[in-house]
């Protein structure tokens, strides 16, 4: 198949884009490879393809829409992964309209490309933070959507919306994968485990947010391109699909499986609550094993394991 990943050079993409490359697609790439860290790692997740005949890298930003028509017309993708976003829900409260306009706009921009150019299904990598504060655990597809808590988690439901729009009017096949809390080698810099096992290898202390009991459902990054490859062999109408690991880890347990994954003992501040932070994350996955024959193999602490070997392999040796 001939696909086009939207974010590829990021972390989920760029395993994503390994993986699609070793099941022999075509694989072309449109990234702007935007500062909200530093674009240097992005390229250096993209070394080990750059040369492979099958790839393909645009440089190029999902906001700009005459850009995005040359590169339909060069490319002739006949599938659409959209990954691309600014990603983190506190900085969005510091950035609500940015990340409004990325995430709705560029969403809209390429759901406009995809029913123009006659492509056969479009996947758009959703979150789990759709769920806000849902009190009922797991969190299935089906719960109602109406306690989200930052622009960012906003910005993802209004661009399933915009998903479903299209589905339904243009016939487009849609599938909104909700990734929960993705984890491993590549993980963004402004993520949790990245930033305690920065600081903890530094010795500084951590900041420990809340009574450590906030929950999330950390799930390894090969399980979550698994479920999207997944995803391109079981093409829908339209359908939402949680992908998650099905065990969440209280907070207080990720930093103990951190110190004791690196040997050492962390001093921790205690901080409230942070804004735009839900107390937990756990989902319900029925509908994946049912639908997509999804099953998540990585342990967490297996995880955290390979994510300290590549940190220190890539970050600290660089
Ligand atoms: N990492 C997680 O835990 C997680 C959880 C749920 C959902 N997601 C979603 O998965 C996707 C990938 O997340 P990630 O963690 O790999 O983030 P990432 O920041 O590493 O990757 C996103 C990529 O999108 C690119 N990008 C941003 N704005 C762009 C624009 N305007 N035009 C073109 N490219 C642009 C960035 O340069 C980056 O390479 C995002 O949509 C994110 O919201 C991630």
């Amino acid at each position: 198949m001939k696909i086009l990943v939207t974010g590829g050079a990021g972390f989920i993409g760029s395993h994503l884009v390994e993986r699609l490359l070793r099941e022999n697609h075509h694989v072309c790439v449109v990234d702007n490879f935007d500062s909200f860290y530093d674009p240097h790692r992005k390229r250096r997740n993209l070394a080990a393809v750059n040369n492979h005949p099958r790839f393909r890298l645009y440089e190029a930003d999902i906001l700009d829409p005459a850009g995005l028509r040359g590169i339909f017309t060069e490319a002739a993708p006949e599938r659409v992964i959209h990954l691309a976003a600014r990603a983190n829900a506190r900085m969005a409260l510091k950035e609500p309209a940015l990340y409004s306009r990325v995430l709705g706009e560029g969403t809209i921009n390429m759901l406009e490309m995809a029913r123009d150019f006659d492509v056969e299904q479009f996947i758009f990598g959703s979150s789990s933070s759709v769920y806000g504060l849902n009190a009922k655990v797991p969190f299935s597809e089906d719960d109602p959507i109406s306690t989200t808590i930052s622009p960012y988690a906003a910005g993802k439901r209004a661009a399933e919306l915009y998903c479903h729009v299209y589905a339904h009017t243009y016939g487009l096949p849609v599938t909104c994968l909700r990734f929960f809390n993705v984890h491993g080698p590549r993980q963004r810099p402004d993520l949790a485990i990245y930033t305690f096992v920065r600081l903890l290898l530094q010795n500084e202390p951590i900041p420990f947010y809340g009574d450590g009991t906030s929950g999330r459902d950390y799930t390894y990054v090969d399980d979550i391109v698994a479920g999207v490859v997944a995803a391109l062999h079981n093409v829908f109408p339209y359908m939402v699909i949680n992908l998650g690991g099905n065990h969440p880890v209280l907070l207080r347990d990720m930093i103990a499986t951190i110190e004791d994954v690196l040997g050492i003992t962390a001093e921790r501040i205690m901080l409230p609550p942070q804004p735009g932070d839900v107390p937990r994350t756990f989902a319900d996955i029925r509908r994946a094993e049912q639908l997509l024959g999804f099953a998540p193999q990585m342990t967490f602490r297996e995880g955290v394991a390979c994510f300290v070997e590549w940190y220190t392999r890539e970050v600290l040796s660089a």
